[in-house]
């Protein structure tokens, strides 16, 4: 348990709901809030941009060593606009969530120098408390202190579902085969590389959303936290 306050690790593959549900939580809290996947999709992103293969560890890593990434709060109230994220000062918060991103992000998050590049920022970003923090090493590998950790699920069809919507809304042409491809390939790459892989951690509670609106979810998750603080933990 943190000192200076509550911190919750969320875990689980993409597309789960892990950021509109840690969004309302961290709200609700008045916690902050810490996308790790934005983090890994603004590299990504420049990456794309310097027209460097995603293979290109060393190179990469440079580029990273490089590079000033900053997460900002910002005052909206709105979940949609809840935090920007920025590279070398570009607002890039639209920009990472372009399908061309999810081809190519896992692989460079794979890479072992890229992880332990991005691993001391992310800790570093949590040493606050009172955060929760989502990705998929979090309650693993950068916060295995957390005083709660989750690790979210739901069935194929419903994380498919629900990225296709979000895309199609967002006024991107795709097919919804291949939103699921995407999904499943990306899931495969993050949870059996070796360094970091996507895991439960062992004390992780599992949430299943398949069949459950997001309130319900919310309200699942905040029982967790009262529950967590009505044990005289915090
Ligand atoms: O969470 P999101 O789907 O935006 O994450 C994008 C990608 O970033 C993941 O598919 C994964 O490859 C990588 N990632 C990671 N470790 C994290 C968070 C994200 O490897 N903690």
């Amino acid at each position: 348990m943190s000192k200076k306050g509550l911190i919750i690790a969320i875990d689980g593959p993409a597309a789960v709901g892990k950021s509109t549900i840690g969004k309302l939580i961290a709200q609700k809290l008045g916690f902050l809030y810490i996308d790790t996947g934005a983090i890994y999709r603004a590299i990504t992103w420049k990456v794309l941009k310097n027209n460097l293969s995603v293979n290109n560890e060393d190179l990469i890593s440079m580029l990273v060593s490089k590079t000033q990434i900053k997460i900002n709060r910002v005052s909206s109230n709105s979940l949609k606009d809840y935090y920007h994220i920025f590279i070398d000062g570009k607002d890039v918060t639209e920009e990472i969530r372009d399908p061309k991103i999810d081809q190519n992000v896992s692989q460079i998050a794979k890479l072992p120098k890229i992880r332990k590049q991005l691993i001391s920022l992310q800790k570093k970003l949590a040493k606050e408390g009172n955060i929760i923090m989502e990705g998929r090493d979090i309650g693993s590998v950068i916060l295995p202190y957390a005083d709660i950790k989750l690790y979210f699920i739901a069935s194929e069809e419903e994380r498919t579902k629900r990225r296709y919507k979000e895309l199609t809304a967002k006024g991107y042409k795709i097919d919804y085969k291949e939103v699921k491809k995407q999904i499943m390939k990306r899931d495969e790459i993050d949870s059996q590389r070796k360094y970091a892989p996507l895991t439960k951690a062992e004390n992780a509670v599992l949430i299943d959303s398949t069949e459950k609106t997001i309130e319900e979810v919310k309200n699942e998750i905040l029982k967790i936290i009262k529950k967590y603080k009505e044990n005289g933990k915090k």
